[in-house]
């Protein structure tokens, strides 16, 4: 039976490493839109931060029980983290790689980076074609390296949701040479 996709599906990268965040732990949810990774994280137990520039989106997690909704632009102005850390970062279909490195300061000692967008090649297939909002290729695995330990790593086409070429990676911040992996499938 084929498996119903919907705008608030989460991402499989996201459901397979989110058993690593520590249980009950404080999740930032950046970019969120509709918050299709801020409700199932939610409901999980996780306290989560939802964070985007579209009000009328945030909207619709207002009423979700464990989400604190935060309007604001990720792009200019103050970054609304400074001196805050999460015990997970999670970034889905969304680039903004001037503040990465503020990204990763806002990881907490031994938290976890879950992080899935759309890398240089997804021109061929439609929007984003823009390079400022494609990855280069092997950029999230150069961009934590040296701060993070990097758990898994994909790059290339894939044909579901759609179409796309991407990147993905689970890091946890600091040294964590060994921990258990959640089995694949993604
Ligand atoms: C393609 S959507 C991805 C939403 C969600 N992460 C997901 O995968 O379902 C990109 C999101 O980035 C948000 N966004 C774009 N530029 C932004 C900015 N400067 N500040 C805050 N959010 C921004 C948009 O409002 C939109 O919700």
């Amino acid at each position: 039976m084929m498996r119903q996709m919907s705008a608030l599906t989460p991402s499989p990268w996201v459901t397979r490493f989110a058993p690593l965040i520590a249980a009950g732990g404080e999740v930032l949810d950046l970019a969120c839109g509709s918050g299709r990774h801020a409700r199932w994280l939610a409901g999980r137990g996780f306290r989560v931060e939802a964070v985007d520039r579209d009000a009328v989106a945030l909207e619709l997690l207002a009423a979700v029980p464990h989400i604190t909704l935060r309007e604001a632009d990720l792009e200019g102005g103050a970054w609304p983290y400074e001196g805050r850390q999460f015990d997970a970062i999670v970034v889905t279909n969304y680039l903004f790689r001037q503040r990465f490195p503020l990204l990763l300061t806002a990881l907490a000692h031994g938290g976890v980076l879950i992080y899935e967008t759309f890398m240089i090649g997804n021109e061929r297939f439609g929007k984003p074609s823009n390079p400022d909002f494609l990855l280069r290729s092997h950029e999230l695995f150069e961009r934590v390296a040296g701060s993070c330990t990097v758990l898994a790593y994909e790059q290339g086409e894939v044909s579901a949701p759609k179409p796309a070429v991407i990147q993905r990676i689970c890091a946890v911040k600091g040294h964590a040479p060994s921990l258990r992996l959640p089995p694949g499938g993604a």
